[in-house]
């Protein structure tokens, strides 16, 4: 049967089908085609566009005065848009950068900015390299056999961000817990339960754990960057406790998930595509690339929203001032007209102008160290490797936000 532009539209608001690349693919493809800026109606969820062409994704995140990202920064259903707009009007919302604008936006990211400066990531290098060998390591002490997703990918990201943090080691499989709970909201795995009420409680799991942190920091600052994050001033003063929580909230969820699903991710494409992992080990020159092409191929974030503030008009269909828009990084990602051959998993892919970090203001903060990440693990990984290959069907998160795999069997011989 033949999905029609209207299916196709609702899929993009579907969880499971980020869970079934050929499903999810065949309909960004046709609304690319035919519908690129797409009215969505779906049960349970608020309308909204999807935006699903490159140019498209790009002119949208480029005018961050005409389409903002408060109040809808995310795709959620309409019982947890109503949770999220009353407790906005209490005042006791969680807002981290993703859900500010300027001016705030701007003062905000400026506090963790020169943290994440490419420079300032090189300089952490050695230590995430040394946490790669780690993971690496521990793969050999599995015997020869694991799985990828929940014995390596998901810790070693988690725990470079959280060492960043200044996180005890001893809380970190709390956060590995709790930030699974809050992205894989849609998957029956991962979530803590049915109702709304139940990410909220996960949130403010996060929100109390971070507060004391806050406090211990304040009283006794170190050089770590939850003390920069607690010692903050904005106009001479410090940031209040919620957007002090929520800058931790960022940081700790937005730091892992996406970089651990690159990474599994892109061992999965290098399984499939045995060609490509020959020429990186011939060529370790094409890390860079090989890097960027993961991170396009696998997409762990999987939209944005952003609302807009006047009636325009985006690639000739009229959008009124307060319509939602549904930016689709993967769908942008396969895009015919910017990408030669998209769905071919090329490690040497150049140029490679992927959205998978967004674009413009809000541009990820985390960029320089996920590839940085990204890149130590396999320059670990691949030397060491005498054989790699599945053993048994790999698995994806249910979700429409973050996600990726959530299992990996391989069985491996390493060096
Ligand atoms: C924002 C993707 C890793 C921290 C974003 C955005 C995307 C994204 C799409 C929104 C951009 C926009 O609205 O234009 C990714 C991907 C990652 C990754 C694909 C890994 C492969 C990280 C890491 C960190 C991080 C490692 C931090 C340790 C952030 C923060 C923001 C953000 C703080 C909010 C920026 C703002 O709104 O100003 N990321 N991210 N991300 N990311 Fe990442």
């Amino acid at each position: 049967m033949t999905l029609t532009v209207d299916e196709a539209g609702r899929t993009v608001a579907d969880p499971g089908a980020y869970a079934d690349d050929a499903r999810l693919h065949e309909a960004l493809a046709l609304l690319r085609r035919e519908s690129p800026v797409h009215r969505v109606e779906r049960p349970g969820y608020n309308p909204f566009w999807a935006v699903t062409r490159h140019a498209d994704v790009m002119e949208v995140e480029r005018d961050h005065q005409l389409f903002l990202n408060a109040p809808r920064p995310m795709l959620t259903t309409a019982a947890f848009d109503a949770i999220n707009a009353e407790r906005a009007r209490q005042g006791s919302a969680l807002r981290t950068l993703v859900h500010m604008d300027d001016p705030d936006h701007r003062v905000v990211r400026a506090i963790g900015a020169d943290w994440f400066r490419p420079k300032a990531m090189r300089a952490l290098e050695p230590r995430v390299r040394e946490l790669a060998r780690r993971y690496v390591d521990r793969m050999v002490e599995l015997g020869g056999e694991c799985d990828f997703v929940q014995q390596v990918a998901v810790h070693f990201p988690l725990y470079v961000i959280l060492s960043l943090l200044g996180l005890p080691e001893s809380d970190f499989d709390r956060m590995l817990k709790l930030t699974q709970e809050l992205f894989g909201g849609a998957d029956d795995e991962m979530r803590r339960g049915e109702a709304p009420d139940e990410q909220i409680a996960t949130l403010l799991d996060f929100f109390a754990y971070f507060q004391r942190l806050t406090e211990a920091r304040r009283v006794d600052p170190t050089d770590d960057l939850a003390s920069a994050i607690a010692n903050a001033e904005v106009d001479g003063a410090p940031l209040n406790d919620l957007d002090t929580a929520s800058y931790y909230v960022i940081i700790a969820t937005a730091g892992h998930d996406t970089t651990s699903s690159t990474i599994s991710g892109g061992l999965l494409a290098l399984l499939e595509h045995p060609g490509e992992l020959a020429r990186l080990r011939a060529d370790p020159s094409l890390m860079p690339y090989a890097v960027d092409e993961m991170i396009r191929w696998v997409t762990p974030v999987k939209e944005f929203m952003r609302t807009a503030t006047e009636d325009c008009e985006l690639n000739g269909t009229a959008v009124r001032k307060g319509d939602a828009l549904l930016l689709s990084y993967p769908s942008a990602n396969r895009d015919e007209a910017v990408f030669d051959d998209p769905f071919r998993f090329d490690v040497g892919r150049d140029p490679n102008k992927h959205l998978a970090f967004g674009f413009g203001v809000h541009y990820c903060l985390g960029a320089a160290l996920a590839r940085i990440e990204v890149r130590a693990f396999f320059e670990e990984l691949i030397p060491r490797l005498e054989s790699i290959e599945a053993a048994g069907p790999a698995e994806s998160v249910a979700t429409t936000f973050v996600g990726g795999l959530k299992r990996l069997p391989v069985r491996y011989t390493l060096r």
